[in-house]
């Protein structure tokens, strides 16, 4: 089964916002990029017609990058729909129907996961539930007990290896570049240690607010939304050892591996933010605690990083929208020359978006009489080519079998073990202007260590900026 494509590919929510800001999309372009050829079947409650899907679906084109008039004929000719409640064995036996021949189905659960355990028995009730795989989405589960009853629901239908658990981040290019990155290069592991790392800090800054969400956000706040997921896989990749062969688990393994040796965050590194107006926004409570900002002091407790500290931050409504990592170098041992206090030290700087760049930051010569120096940067800038949007590279592996770049049983549980005792109103709430780098506390959190180092607006794309 493992080697095996998928025959069909069915997404449940169909009607619905996921479907409509990323599914779409990422069909088109497969089928667009001649890497997909399986009939598409979207199930949802919503009792339309198939002519109204093939609308919504042009509608979520036009919206997400453009309607490529001939991959969405295809698209259209391909689509079929099945409406129908989901604890109805008809809406399953209508699904069966509608697969005709297919025999290893992929199933996309674009639905709350409170829905996953009666779908599940649905599409087993009508024999649905054969060689299937299943892909869902992030957050998985809102803290450590109820990601592990989501396991438990899931694995009950479908084995390990047949659940396809979605991190976008881990489709991005160049989030699978700085794992590339680090094992490629051979100058990079000799200081890639406590010895030569000072600190590290990962920024994830947006410039816009929650754009409509506020009901969503009200349920996951900063933490929950960004920080146990895109930004703890982006430390683990960060961190960990090499894989000690090419396969999916060897991967997955190490990955496992570094988040295990995260230390369990506390109150105390932790400083939580709101922006002032988000609790104007629609779906949110007046009074909301919930976090829009979140900056942690992590510890990861390994013989390579022991007492390197790692922070991250990410924030809406910031003066720009930029992901960014920092590691900076300590400094050298004596001033030879001139004077370099610790932030002149060397530092690489791994850009994720909105445009991709790596760069080291080095000291020269300035020309002149004296032997002082100042930073000059060494940039490797990726023009942006044909690259896979994060979700058509993620369906195509899942329809493939292909499970390296998804999260795994023991990792997403690992994950919320790291921040499983900072949820919710652990911490207390400030408030910070929108258009600034969130609250006061934020500096004080990294202060015995320097300062945060605010990334510059994009350069290429003028929407980051506000
Ligand atoms: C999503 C979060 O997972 O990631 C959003 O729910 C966030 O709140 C988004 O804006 C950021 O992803 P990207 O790929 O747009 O940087």
């Amino acid at each position: 089964m493992a080697n095996l494509n998928s025959d069909a590919f069915v997404f449940f929510g169909a009607t619905g916002d996921l479907a409509y800001k990323q599914i779409f999309p990422a069909l088109q372009a497969m089928i667009r990029h001649g890497r997909f050829d399986l009939p598409i079947i979207g199930v949802a409650k919503s009792s339309w017609t198939l002519d109204q899907l093939r609308a919504r679906a042009r509608e979520s084109l036009e919206k997400h990058g453009g309607v490529d008039p001939a991959a969405f004929a295809v698209l259209s000719s391909k689509l079929q729909y099945v409406s129908g409640d989901y604890s109805s064995p008809e809406t399953f036996r209508n699904l069966r129907k509608a697969l005709g021949g297919a025999s290893r189905p992929l199933y996309y659960l674009a639905i709350p996961p409170d829905l996953f355990a009666t779908v599940a028995e649905g599409l087993a009730s009508a024999g649905c539930d054969k060689n299937a795989r299943v892909i869902v989405e992030k957050p998985f589960g809102r803290d450590l007990a109820s990601a592990q009853s989501l396991n438990k629901t899931l694995r009950k239908s479908f084995p390990e290896s047949s659940i396809f658990r979605i991190d976008h981040y881990l489709g991005k290019e160049p989030v699978q570049n700085l794992l590339y990155f680090r094992f490629a290069n051979s100058f990079l592991e000799p200081i890639w240690n406590r010895n030569y790392v000072q600190s590290v800090q990962i920024t994830m800054a947006e410039s816009f607010g929650v754009q409509g969400r506020g009901l969503f956000y009200e349920e996951a706040g900063a933490i929950r939304d960004v920080v146990q997921n895109h930004m703890l896989e982006v430390v683990a990749l960060l961190t960990m050892e090499a894989p000690a062969g090419k396969d999916t688990d060897c991967l997955r393994d190490e990955k496992q591996r570094a988040f295990r040796v995260m230390r369990p965050l506390s109150p105390a590194d932790v400083v939580r933010g709101q922006f002032r107006g988000y609790r104007n926004e629609k779906g949110v409570a007046p009074d909301s605690q919930v976090e829009t900002f979140a900056a942690v002091k992590l510890h990861v407790d390994t013989w390579r990083w022991a007492g390197v500290p790692f922070y991250i931050r990410a924030g809406k409504e910031m003066p720009v929208t930029a992901t960014e990592v920092l590691v900076e170098l300590k400094r050298p041992p004596q001033n030879v020359f001139d004077a370099i206090t610790p932030s002149q030290a060397n530092n690489f700087r791994f850009r994720l978006s909105p445009e991709v760049s790596i760069s080291l930051v080095a000291r020269a010569k300035k020309p002149g009489g004296a032997m002082a120096g100042e930073p000059v940067e060494l940039v490797v800038r990726e023009s942006p080519g044909e690259e896979m949007t994060p979700y058509e590279r993620l369906l195509g592996d899942a329809i493939r079998g292909d499970a390296m770049l998804f999260v795994r049983e023991d990792g997403v549980e690992a994950a919320w073990s790291v921040v499983d005792s900072i949820l919710g109103n652990a911490t207390p709430i400030h408030e910070y202007e929108p258009n600034t780098w969130g609250p006061a506390e934020a500096a004080q959190l990294i202060a015995p260590d320097g300062a945060w180092h605010n990334p510059a607006a994009s350069d290429v794309d003028p929407e980051s900026k506000k």
